[in-house]
């Protein structure tokens, strides 16, 4: 008798567990989390613009960073432009979820694997700005950061 409560009772748990996972599925595959733009994490280095990291002047005052997020790095690690750019940003993941804040300013932005994530900043006054990862992605996670120089 009591088996049998035992095989319902683990078959209960199994379904349980089916639907948590597939609504997590589900949930994430319905909330971008910012524009929306999907991308294939496993394919990031062929897909443009990240084939291509790095930082590309697009107007006067105006610039383009592609980068590219995995544990435990940013790519491209040094950014460099002059005192009042504004600095578009176009982030992906290739692997977990990241964190993207910048000390000194407002930048803070999840950077989930899958998606493009798009954020813009107008650097104003010259330093050197620390990248942090703020979100838990490992082992290394505390020593995730770069630097962003404005000159
Ligand atoms: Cu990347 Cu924490």
């Amino acid at each position: 008798r009591s088996e049998k409560i035992w095989l319902t009772l683990s078959f209960g748990m199994i379904i349980g567990f089916m639907l948590i996972t597939g609504y997590q599925t589900f949930a994430l595959e319905m909330g971008p989390p910012s524009h929306g733009e999907r991308i294939d994490p496993q394919k990031v280095d062929e897909t443009a613009p990240f084939d291509q990291p790095g930082i590309k002047q697009i107007g006067e005052n105006e610039y383009e960073v592609v980068m590219t997020l995995q544990v435990f790095s940013f790519t491209p690690s040094e950014i460099e432009v002059p005192a009042g750019s504004t600095v578009h940003f176009t982030l992906t993941s290739k692997d977990v979820v990241h964190g993207f804040q910048v000390a000194d300013t407002n930048l803070n932005a999840m950077v989930v694997p899958g998606y493009v994530q798009k954020i813009t900043q107008k650097f104003d006054k010259p330093g050197e700005y620390l990248v942090l990862c703020n979100e838990y992605c490992g082992a290394g996670h505390q020593m995730m950061s770069t630097t962003i120089t404005v000159k």
